[in-house]
């Protein structure tokens, strides 16, 4: 039998596209695709494990047990959807040392939403609410995306996140059913990460470089602005059961356009935060280096523990 030609494994490739199937690592695969995939997937992961710190910050004054309890639970839970999509992306052919490594030498791009502080409790009801709301809105589809583990991955990450959408619900509500300094700390809350949540889904399509190709791959399903309206779709009828007031003046549906209508985003912040210079981006990436170093001794343990048991298993064969 002689080995398929490039073009025929093109055609294949295309043909499990077109036919919606999925991909998987054993596929031959475009080299481009393979990339933007480790691209995604990784900035995704590192996503996850920055974003344990603005909720981390909360763990120890929590109000309550309970909610220590729960928050406690959902860091844990970022720290498990970060490892899924490692794994994923090491099915891409990139170790997980090298993700680590471009992260923590600030070469790796992660969500630009986790490089804004978190001075009150209430930025953990409005991380829930706005901040998993967007998350979900954007990998909801992302669970049907061509690439199988990738796909896979996010289908507990986005029944974890719902659960965390509502817990931030929950906490907003508990607020704005509390004392007139609940209510403010919690509008004041919501006016600090409004906007942030919105610039989360990317730069508007017509400034969107990677879109066509994604979308042509059936990893993207729906276009940066797209999602975006979606979510402000979302938001609105929960702002008013909440009695919290989303702030743009501009904010209306617009009838003729079928879409909201919404004041002009900020991109100047939106490009500063991924360039570095947002007003946590230092901060995240020294504490994220710092956890690797003091973790080395237990990356040390596990590998020499790991060379023990496969010299047992050797001895024994023999
Ligand atoms: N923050 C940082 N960088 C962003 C960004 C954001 N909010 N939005 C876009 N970018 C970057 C892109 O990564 C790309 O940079 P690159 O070409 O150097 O890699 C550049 O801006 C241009 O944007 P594009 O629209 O062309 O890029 P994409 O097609 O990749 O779309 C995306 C961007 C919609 C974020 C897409 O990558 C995606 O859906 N990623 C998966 C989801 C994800 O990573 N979410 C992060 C949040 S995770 C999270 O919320 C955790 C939860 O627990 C809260």
């Amino acid at each position: 039998m002689t080995a398929p030609t490039p073009t025929e494994l093109q055609d294949e490739f295309d043909a499990l596209i077109a036919a919606d199937q999925r991909i998987e690592p054993r596929d031959w695969m475009p080299e481009a695709y393979r990339k933007t995939l480790i691209r995604q997937i990784s900035q995704h992961a590192h996503s996850e494990i920055i974003g344990m710190q603005p909720e981390g910050n909360w763990i120890t004054r929590a109000p309550s047990l309970a909610r220590k309890a729960i928050l406690m639970a959902k860091v844990q839970d970022e720290a498990g959807h970060g490892l899924y999509l490692y794994s994923a992306a090491q099915t891409l052919g990139i170790t997980r040392d090298e993700m680590t490594r471009q992260l923590i030498e600030g070469r790796a791009k992660y969500s630009s939403i986790f490089n804004y502080p978190t001075p009150t409790w209430a930025d953990m009801g409005a991380i829930g609410w706005l901040v998993d709301g967007a998350a979900i809105c954007n990998q909801v589809p992302l669970c049907r995306a061509s690439y199988g583990p990738y796909g896979r991955a996010m289908v507990r990450i986005c029944k974890e996140e719902s659960f965390h959408q509502r817990q931030g619900f929950e906490i907003l509500l508990t607020l704005m059913r509390g004392t007139e300094a609940q209510r403010a700390m919690a509008q004041e809350s919501v006016d600090r990460w409004y906007w942030p949540s919105l610039m989360m889904f990317g730069p508007p399509d017509d400034q969107s470089p990677n879109s066509a190709q994604s979308t042509a791959w059936k990893i993207k399903r729906f276009s940066n602005d797209e999602l975006r309206q979606r979510f402000i779709g979302m938001l609105v009828p929960q702002a008013e059961v909440l009695g919290v007031t989303l702030p743009d003046p501009e904010l209306r549906w617009d009838e003729k356009e079928e879409r909201w209508h919404t004041s002009e985003i900020d991109w100047t912040e939106f490009h500063e935060v991924i360039a570095g210079r947002g007003p946590m981006n230092a901060v995240r990436i020294q504490n994220r280096r710092d956890a690797h170093e003091q973790g080395a001794w237990v990356r040390e343990a596990a590998a020499a523990y790991a060379a023990k048991k496969s010299a047992v298993t050797t001895e024994a064969a023999a």
